[in-house]
């Protein structure tokens, strides 16, 4: 139910662009105010969100360990998984951002005959994820060509690497399909293991949907007879990106909704669990070097306590002591 609501809420916003488009204000509304409000929706909310994670306090040394830490100089420290200072926090943060090093680590537990729990790898995740993640990554950057003049050497080079197979005119690029087939399993794995389906939310499967809406009607404007004339694209995107917005007529609607569907993806980013693309780096767990005993880690919720040292009270009570022949640390008339 929770899928279909989802798929049904994606197939809404299609048939509304679709309809939409056939009229100039419909053209201009998802063609150039919705994409900007959009984006301004996106900045403010991930800054508010940001803001508001770097300001929460934090009380405690969390540091989410699976090593030896730092201690005496012969027991060997192990950096990446228990890091001591700003560096292997640096390290472990990169791999876990561009290569989920954690969830490499993930494992499932099976209830077998006798019964016996067992446990075993479960690698899957981390590599549709990681293809996933990557392909996204590479198909955003092959669009600067549609937004910048001239397009940068490098820029060329991701996508003459993209389409190195060749196959098919126009060239077949590797993460149209990578990023298909991951998308198809992160959603199958969903709806098919009977835990996961019980756990998803139709906040899970939104952006998988989205996203899929994203691709496929990309896809269908370079591999179909429904194809769009780049030049125009391009015109449109230069447009965009430097606020002088222009909507070809050639544009058809195919264009508009994989634009819109960005634009839908945008808008829900900063209210949705997708913000764990900056809330990786605020996270306390990873952020934090484990150095707890080195430096004291003070918790900011902490009082304000009021101490009475005890050169205080021996100020305080100097002359008594002495009259009674106490020892005094410091004795006063002697110096
Ligand atoms: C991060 C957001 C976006 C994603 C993930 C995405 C995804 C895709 C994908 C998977 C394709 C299929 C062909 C290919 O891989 O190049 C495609 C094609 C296309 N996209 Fe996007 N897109 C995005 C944003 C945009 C935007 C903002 C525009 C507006 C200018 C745009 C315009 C196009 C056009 C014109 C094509 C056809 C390309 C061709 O025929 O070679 N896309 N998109």
């Amino acid at each position: 139910m929770r899928a279909l609501f989802s798929l049904f809420a994606v197939a809404v916003i299609i048939v509304v662009v679709v309809l939409a488009v056939t009229t100039d204000a419909g053209r201009l509304f998802f063609g150039t105010i919705l994409p900007y409000a959009a984006i301004a929706i996106f900045l403010v909310g991930m800054v508010y969100r940001v803001i508001d994670w770097a300001r929460s306090p934090v009380p405690f040394k969390i540091t989410t360990t699976s090593g030896q830490q730092r201690s005496l100089p012969w027991i060997r420290n192990s950096n990446l998984e228990s890091p001591r200072n700003k560096w292997g926090v640096l390290g472990r943060m990169l791999l876990e951002v561009l290569f989920f090093r954690s969830l490499f680590r993930n494992t499932k537990a099976d209830l077998k005959d006798g019964p016996r729990l067992v446990y075993g790898d479960a690698k899957w995740l981390w590599l549709a994820g990681l293809i996933f993640h990557w392909s996204f990554l590479i198909i955003f950057i092959r669009h600067f060509k549609f937004f910048v003049e001239p397009v940068p050497g490098w820029v060329m080079m991701i996508q003459n690497l993209d389409g190195f197979f060749q196959v098919g005119l126009p060239i077949f690029y590797i993460t149209d399909g990578l990023i298909l087939a991951a998308l198809t399993f992160l959603f199958l794995r969903r709806v098919l293991i009977p835990q996961m389906r019980y756990i998803s939310l139709a906040g899970d499967y939104f952006p998988l949907f989205v996203i899929g809406g994203l691709v496929i009607s990309g896809m269908i404007m370079r591999y179909t007879p429904l194809r769009v004339d780049i030049t125009d694209a391009k015109l449109m995107g230069v447009g965009l990106v430097t606020l002088d917005p222009v909507l070809p007529e050639g544009l058809g609607a195919i264009f508009f909704v994989h634009l819109t569907m960005l634009t839908v993806l945008l808008l829900y980013f900063p209210f949705s669990k997708l913000t764990h693309m900056a809330g990786v780096f605020m996270s306390p767990t990873r952020n934090q070097a484990n150095d707890n005993r080195v430096r004291r880690h003070i918790n900011p919720w902490n009082p304000e306590v009021k101490v009475h040292t005890y050169e205080e009270w021996e100020d305080e009570f100097r002359e008594v002591m002495k009259a009674a022949d106490m020892p005094l640390e410091k004795d006063t008339e002697s110096k």
